[in-house]
């Protein structure tokens, strides 16, 4: 990370004034969690595939994360003033080049393979690690995975609207049914944010398309959940007839969509998204005469559910009370092990006129306003996997000077052992000087 180049396994490229990728966060890629043996995120994407399978759907992974800036935004039509894009929300090499933050960055390179002369599949799953810049707590961790699915069906040329709409019906009918209860199964989508692509599509072919991709992460979700409830009536936990509903979404890259939320222990929650896909991806990626879905779910919050594991840090644990409970490849009850004492450590401190208003920046480099994401790089940095979350607990402005001083609660607490005075007082000292050093901040 030295010298104006950044190395991520072994690729060098130049660093510039976007560059913000930390060496802790490089430090994630080699480990492929995702792929390790019975390890449980390994255990939920193979679940996940077994519902995708050949010879219809290829499964596969992707072992780098590293994409360029028009795989992960541009090609997916992502706006330029998205709020993704920037430099706050997501880790960048340098100006060309991000550590992706979603699967959907390798859609338009996989539609394409999907148009090769051998190529037999109509669908797909990939599973890969994706990278953001968020809050500290104990479901978001800056490194997760997610999988993402589609199904594309060829429309020839010459073929109607309403036979190509017959054909996908067909496979419709060809899907297992359900018997749960979907509250709402076909939501309003409304025209300005998800209009109906009429220029591409008929609203039939639309309909079958959607009936397709709801049965089918209908037919997911169910799976999931019955799985989980099996792991918990294991353990004795009390059970509730399972709900799901559709709701209306937002993608850059599909038209309408929709998210599934599944009604679990007395929470709505969110658990996929989804869509038709956008018809100007499928013409820019070589298959103009391609219709269809995709699909992206995150595979921490599932197997968190799963198996009842209750920090998104236990994932990149290498301790055997944590691995050794998984080893039989079955989908169990976690029985965490003790919780280690917490210590909660404040940092209090003005910032200086630059970082309170960002006077005179741009997108990147200069002076860009202070971002609670900021502090948690720094927590990140100085202390890895020893804090369990960060609150900002105060912020006022002075109404004399108008200097800006914001407060921060740090929970320092491992997992794997009891931390002593002396080790989390040289890790705060350690947030504290970063402070200073990096954004000139003074300690109050
Ligand atoms: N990439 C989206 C996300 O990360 C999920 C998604 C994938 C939505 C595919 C629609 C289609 O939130």
């Amino acid at each position: 990370n030295s010298k104006g180049t950044i190395t991520v396994e072994d690729v060098t490229y130049p660093a510039d004034r976007w560059t913000n990728a930390t060496s802790t966060i490089l430090s994630h890629i080699p480990r492929r969690i995702y792929l390790e043996k019975n390890h449980p995120l390994d255990m939920t994407r193979r679940l996940i595939e077994s519902q995708f399978p050949a010879p219809t759907y290829g499964n596969y992974t992707e072992k780098s994360p590293v994409v360029t800036t028009a795989q992960n935004f541009d090609v997916l039509g992502f706006p330029s003033d998205h709020p993704g894009r920037s430099r706050t929300d997501t880790y960048y090499i340098n100006e060309k080049t991000v550590l992706r933050t979603h699967t959907s960055a390798h859609q338009a390179d996989y539609f394409r393979r999907m148009n090769g002369e051998n190529s037999k599949e109509d669908g797909y799953t990939v599973v890969a690690d994706v990278y953001r810049r968020d809050a500290i707590d104990r479901s978001h961790y800056p490194v997760f995975h997610q999988m993402e699915g589609a199904r594309l069906w060829k429309r020839p040329a010459g073929m109607t609207a309403s036979e190509s709409a017959a054909r996908i019906l067909e496979d419709v009918q060809k899907l297992p049914t359900h018997d749960v209860e979907v509250e709402d199964p076909n939501p309003v989508t409304h025209p300005e944010r998800n209009p109906l692509q009429e220029r591409y599509h008929s609203q039939e072919e639309v309909n079958a398309i959607a009936a397709h991709l709801k049965r089918n992460l209908e037919l997911l979700v169910i799976r999931i959940f019955t799985e989980a409830s099996k792991a918990s009536k294991k353990a004795e936990l009390k059970q509730e007839p399972l709900k799901i509903r559709w709701v209306e979404a937002y993608f850059p890259f599909t038209s309408p969509s929709w998210e599934l939320e599944v009604f679990w222990q007395g929470d709505w929650l969110e658990v996929l998204g989804c869509g038709i896909i956008k018809q100007e991806l499928l013409n820019n990626s070589g298959v103009p005469d391609r219709i269809g879905w995709a699909f992206g779910i995150g595979l921490e919050r599932i197997a968190m559910l799963l198996f009842e594991i209750p920090d998104i840090r236990l994932f990149w644990s290498q301790d055997s009370r944590f691995l050794s409970q998984f080893s039989q490849g079955e989908i169990i009850r976690f029985q965490p092990f003790s919780k280690h004492p917490e210590c909660y450590k404040d940092v209090a401190f003005w910032l200086n006129s630059a970082t309170a208003s960002g006077t005179g920046a741009g997108a990147a480099g200069g002076a860009v306003p202070f971002h609670d994401n900021d502090m948690m790089e720094v927590v990140r940095e100085c202390a890895k996997d020893m804090v369990e979350d960060v609150q900002l607990t105060d912020q006022f402005v002075h109404p004399k000077t108008g200097r800006k001083s914001l407060c921060y609660r740090i929970n320092y607490r491992s997992l794997e052992h009891t931390l002593t005075n002396k080790e989390v007082n040289v890790m705060h000292e350690q947030v504290r000087q970063t402070l200073v050093q990096r954004f000139g901040v003074e300690i109050r």
